[in-house]
């Protein structure tokens, strides 16, 4: 088959028919949320070794590929998808994917991609803006200005978490880039951080052992008085913090650090002060839900996932700063053919990522809002995040379940009462659910006890959902208590 856009239109044609029907069925409920096979399994059912072996797709042989492939994957528009913090996206955010997928430009460099790169340049913008990091308040305002905030698209939030302690580093210690980092650098954590911030610690040289964790409350929030005590211990002890990172929300519960007594904190001690906004940041967009956010205007850097609550499909985040110096002093690299004195039209991001070729990423973000406009938006997270405290009312109603805190964001933990309460029970439950393929639900230690849990990022999800689920739990769990008895006899 020739490499040719005549040759693929029919091909497309069929994926996209095949797209428009698992959609649909995905979007009514009317099959497994999703049905896990042994991986060879899955492997032979896809012919994976044929298809190398012997090539030829066409239009005729991709609907038996494209449709088993389909078959055992998550649905994540169904609408007892209610798993992880990754969005049930909006079919829009695919438009940027088939049209990166079809023209391939890498916008790092803005003469590779122009249209990708301004886009990203106003999503940025766009962000900025909800932060009060643009005074100008122009979403086209491209030129360089002291008084500006900057950012950037990273491929998820983990990246962008690392790329904003980088920029921390540079601003604490500048001689790591050359030197090596030294040794008297700590960065402060509350004890619940993503992982990836301790990976990042570990990614730039500071190490796990120079991780100052402070303490949380009882419903795992950074208590303010042991953050200043972290602060000034590690100031008497002669360490210099890199940074301070607080959770906007956590990623367990949902639940909001108290940002603004942290920021004052971080102000009087002139510490960098870092916001992991990757699920919760997105309460900037709402009139109503703005206030979980007090305090970011404190901060140095943020970052915000769009794969999670601004409903792109994975992967794209943007690591974002109050001063543009501090996003162009990250990385002190000069690569000749990169970062020349330009001439030409445009701006090149390459100098402030850590990826060199980086897809279009922001463009998933603009088709999402090209669909729904601002006000769309805000009326989705508005329904995710009122709608979990009727989620949450139903299960402190019921006798069978306990909630350990009230909501926020649309996170929530629940813990099925009866009977076995044990931690290894409640993941054997959640493990079970999943098995039978009717739900899809995570499961999460709080204060060392395990939850069931779940992230209400699918606007098809209602309370009759919850009622069915803890139906379904009636019957899985005297079934799963039994073969639990039998084992410990
Ligand atoms: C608070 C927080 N930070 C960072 C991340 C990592 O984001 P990503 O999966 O986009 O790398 C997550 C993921 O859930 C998160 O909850």
């Amino acid at each position: 088959m020739e490499n040719n856009a005549s040759e693929f239109h029919p091909i497309i044609q069929v994926v996209n028919d095949c797209l428009k029907e698992y959609l649909e069925i995905s979007a009514k409920g009317q099959e497994s949320v999703v049905s896990q096979f042994p991986a060879k399994e899955v492997a032979s059912k896809l012919h994976i070794k044929e298809w190398l072996q012997n090539g030829g797709l066409d239009a005729s042989n991709v609907v038996g590929l494209v449709q088993t492939y389909l078959e055992h994957s998550q649905h994540m528009h169904h609408p007892k998808y209610i798993g992880h913090q990754v969005a049930s996206h909006h079919l829009a955010s695919g438009i940027a994917d088939f049209i990166h997928g079809a023209i391939n430009n890498p916008m790092a460099i803005y003469e590779m991609g122009p249209s990708a790169a301004v886009i990203e340049r106003v999503m940025v913008n766009w962000m900025l803006s909800k932060v009060g990091w643009l005074p100008s308040g122009d979403i086209y305002d491209f030129d360089y200005d002291e008084a500006k905030g900057d950012g950037v698209f990273t491929h998820g939030g983990s990246m962008a978490n690392l790329t904003a302690l980088l920029a921390a580093r540079a601003a604490v210690a500048p001689e790591a880039w050359d030197e090596g980092t030294p040794q008297d650098l700590v960065l402060i954590a509350p004890e619940v951080s993503h992982y990836s911030v301790s990976r990042a610690a570990s990614i730039i040289g500071i190490g796990q052992r120079n991780i100052v964790s402070i303490a949380v409350d009882d419903q795992e929030r950074m208590i303010p008085s042991a953050l200043e005590k972290g602060i000034v211990d590690a100031k008497k002890s002669g360490k210099r913090i890199v940074a301070v990172i607080a959770n906007a929300c956590a990623t367990t519960t949902g639940l909001y650090d108290p940002l603004y007594e942290i920021g004052l904190i971080c102000k009087e001690h002139s510490v960098w002060y870092h916001i992991d906004g990757a699920h919760g940041a997105s309460a900037l967009i709402s009139a109503k839900y703005k206030g979980f956010m007090k305090g970011v205007e404190l901060a140095d850097s943020m970052i915000w996932d769009t794969h999670k609550m601004l409903r792109t499909s994975t992967l794209a985040a943007a690591v974002l700063f109050k001063d543009t110096n501090s996003m162009i002093n990250t990385f002190k690299q000069k690569g000749s053919y990169l970062f020349h004195e330009k001439e030409n039209a445009g701006f090149d991001l390459m100098p402030y990522t850590i990826e060199c070729t980086k897809a279009a990423l922001a463009t998933k973000l603009f088709w999402v809002l090209a669909a729904e406009g601002e006000k769309g938006m805000e009326k989705y997270l508005d329904h995710q995040y009122s709608i979990i405290q009727d989620f949450y009312q139903y299960f402190i109603d019921h006798d069978d379940y306990d909630c350990p805190y009230q909501p926020e964001a649309n996170i929530l933990c629940f813990r099925y009462n009866k009977g076995l309460e044990s931690n290894a029970f409640q993941l054997a439950l959640r493990n079970e659910i999943v098995k039978r393929g009717d739900y899809y639900i995570t499961s999460a230690e709080f204060q060392e006890v395990r939850y069931l849990r779940f992230t209400v990022i699918n606007e098809r999800t209602s309370l009759s959902d919850i009622e069915e689920l803890t139906n379904h739990i009636s019957e899985i769990a005297p079934f799963l208590a039994g073969q639990f008895m039998e084992l410990e006899k």
